[in-house]
């Protein structure tokens, strides 16, 4: 049984086919990409696994069991926005430990972090915005899939 299976996942906005029918299997610790045109579906393939958005038939089986009846919050995902989606009001640090605290590590260590992690994020560059979505992203989640 694959660790993440995705089964004839199907979405539809109106009448408008964004996903269509996709069929995959993702082994534990596999490392994979989705490549394609701009608007063949992959943000939105994203967003069903992690919850953002409702198939509209289809099934996605994490470890076996059915993901669709987990509510986001309860899936244990990460997920990098597209646009990033950082709190622009919190830290670079503040930005990472949210998902800890959230799940009720009190305290999060940050002094260890680095430099630019006490700066807010809305102050610092594209690439380091995008380090800090991916580190916000898995800190809560390991070894869980981070999207
Ligand atoms: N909320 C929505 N309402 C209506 N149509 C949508 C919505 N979200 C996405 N779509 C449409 O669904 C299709 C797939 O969009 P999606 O964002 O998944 O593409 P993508 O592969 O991630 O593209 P890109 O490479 O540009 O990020 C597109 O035609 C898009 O216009
Ligand atoms: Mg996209």
């Amino acid at each position: 049984m694959a660790f993440l299976a995705l089964e004839k996942l199907t979405k539809k906005f109106g009448t408008h086919l964004a996903v269509d029918g996709l069929s995959l299997e993702v082994e534990k610790g596999e490392f994979i990409a989705l490549l394609g045109p701009s608007g063949c579906g992959k943000t939105t393939t994203l967003q069903m696994i992690a919850g953002f958005a409702d198939p509209s038939s289809g099934a996605i089986e994490l470890e076996g069991r059915d993901l669709l009846a987990i509510k986001p919050a309860k899936r244990g995902l990460g997920i990098v926005f597209q646009s990033y989606a950082l709190f622009p009001h919190m830290t670079v640090a503040e930005n990472v430990a949210f998902g800890l605290e959230m799940q009720g590590f009190a305290a999060v260590d940050r002094t260890s972090c680095c430099s630019t992690s006490r700066f807010r994020t809305s102050t610092q560059s594209c690439a380091r915005r995008c380090r800090s979505s991916c580190a916000r992203s898995s800190a809560p989640s390991a070894p869980r899939p981070s999207l």
